[in-house]
């Protein structure tokens, strides 16, 4: 295992990615980020350095401007790459599916095309269960066929591959592709969590928006699936566990070439209702939901068979459901209007990469 020192993670401002930061600032490394803040603040950046006690470099620069990237590059001994940029609404995708093509597919090969140049060959890349598809199997396991089922899923599907292709060809080239459930919670701090533009779209947000008053009831999608309550069941993940794992992930890029897909979960199902239970509890009060009808394209089940990562890496997650209700709860009460955006930025730490 070597480690490396100096890590650029793209989209680092993002929900998984200012979690990231904050671990690898913890652990010594230096961190440089990427970051266009199409979905993210720059204020998430200056919250992950007092966390951290430490500086970071950040850019504002779009993954695809292949000159701003090579000015980064340029600037800094980046040894390992963690990618997270991209975007990743599932029903968004449907209805724009060229822009998830041009900025997931277009920016990963920005990224690696830039990595070639100077001669950097190690990334960490984040997928997701969404390549598995709608699979009802009990556990998913990294050799459950993949099967995306929208333009979202299909874009993470065929990074994989173009990750795969570019390892074959450049043998000095290895890479790890984590797959995650479904990550929510915040820092314990309730510094830094998930702050979606909008509406949220996932059922964590929506939970913590609806007691914190933002929203009316949650609509709990389906009650009449073969389940123990008939709701859908999901591996959710706590965020720092999710961090964690991409730290462990860099350190690992050494031991083989290739690339490598690992699942990222705890391997532990919740339904919606025991987590509406979860969350009520978390935030001492009982959250309003209503039960309705099924969202289209959503699976039954899809939890992780996350026994490979534990078994090659000695990786187990550190918090259950009720930790990540508690912390998701602390970050909303915290910052009840997420990440103040009409402030505008602060650019403590962003430079614009013209600035280089
Ligand atoms: P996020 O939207 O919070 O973070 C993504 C970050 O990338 C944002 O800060 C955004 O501004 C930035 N970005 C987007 N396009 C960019 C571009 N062209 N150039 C530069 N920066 C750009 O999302 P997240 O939840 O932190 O997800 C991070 C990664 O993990 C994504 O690749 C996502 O597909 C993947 N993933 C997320 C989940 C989840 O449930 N959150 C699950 C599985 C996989
Ligand atoms: C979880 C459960 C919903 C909202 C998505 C992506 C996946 C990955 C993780 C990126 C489901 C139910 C939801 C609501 C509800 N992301 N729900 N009411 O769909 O499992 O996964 O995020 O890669 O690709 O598809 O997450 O949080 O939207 O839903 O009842 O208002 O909550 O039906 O059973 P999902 P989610």
């Amino acid at each position: 295992m070597t480690k490396p020192t100096t890590v650029l993670i793209t989209g680092g401002a993002g929900f998984i990615g200012s979690h990231t930061c904050v671990e690898l600032l913890g652990h010594g490394y230096e961190v440089v980020v990427v970051d266009d803040y199409s979905n993210s603040s720059p204020r998430a950046l200056d919250e992950v350095q007092k966390l951290a006690g430490r500086p970071l470099t950040a850019y504002q620069a779009d993954l695809r401007d292949r000159g701003a990237l090579d000015a980064v590059f340029a600037a800094h001994p980046i040894d390992a790459v963690i990618h997270f940029a991209a975007k990743k609404a599932v029903g968004e995708s449907m209805r724009i599916p060229l822009d998830y093509f041009d900025i997931n597919i277009g920016g990963t090969t920005s990224l690696l095309r830039t990595m070639r140049a100077h001669g950097v060959h190690k990334l960490v890349f984040s997928s997701s269960c969404t390549v598995y598809g709608s699979s009802d199997a009990t556990l998913l396991g990294e050799d459950e066929p993949t099967a995306p089922t929208s333009p979202y899923a299909r874009s993470k599907w065929v990074c994989e591959q173009l990750l795969a292709d570019t390892c074959d060809r450049y043998s000095e080239f290895s890479a790890v592709s984590l797959r995650y459930f479904n990550p929510v919670g915040a820092h314990p701090s309730g510094r830094i969590g998930e702050d979606p533009r909008g509406v949220p779209n996932n059922v964590m947000p929506y939970m913590t928006q609806v007691a914190v008053g933002r929203l009316e009831r949650l609509s709990v999608f389906g009650s009449d699936y073969p389940t123990p309550d008939g709701t859908a069941i999901r591996d959710y993940i706590h965020v720092v566990d999710v961090a964690d794992g991409h730290r462990l992930a860099a350190e690992r890029l050494d031991d083989a070439p290739g690339l490598r897909v690992f699942n990222l979960g705890t391997g532990v199902g919740a339904s919606v209702l025991e987590l509406v239970e979860a969350f009520s509890q978390a935030c001492g009060k009982t959250l309003p939901y209503e039960l309705t009808d099924r969202r289209p394209g959503d699976a039954i089940r899809a939890v992780a068979d996350a026994s490979k990562v534990a078994r090659e890496w000695g990786w187990q997650p550190k918090y259950d459901l009720a930790a990540m209700c508690r912390d998701a709860w602390r970050f909303q009460t915290l910052n009840p209007a997420g990440y103040d955006r009409a402030a505008g930025p602060t650019n403590d730490s962003a430079r614009t990469a013209q600035e280089v």
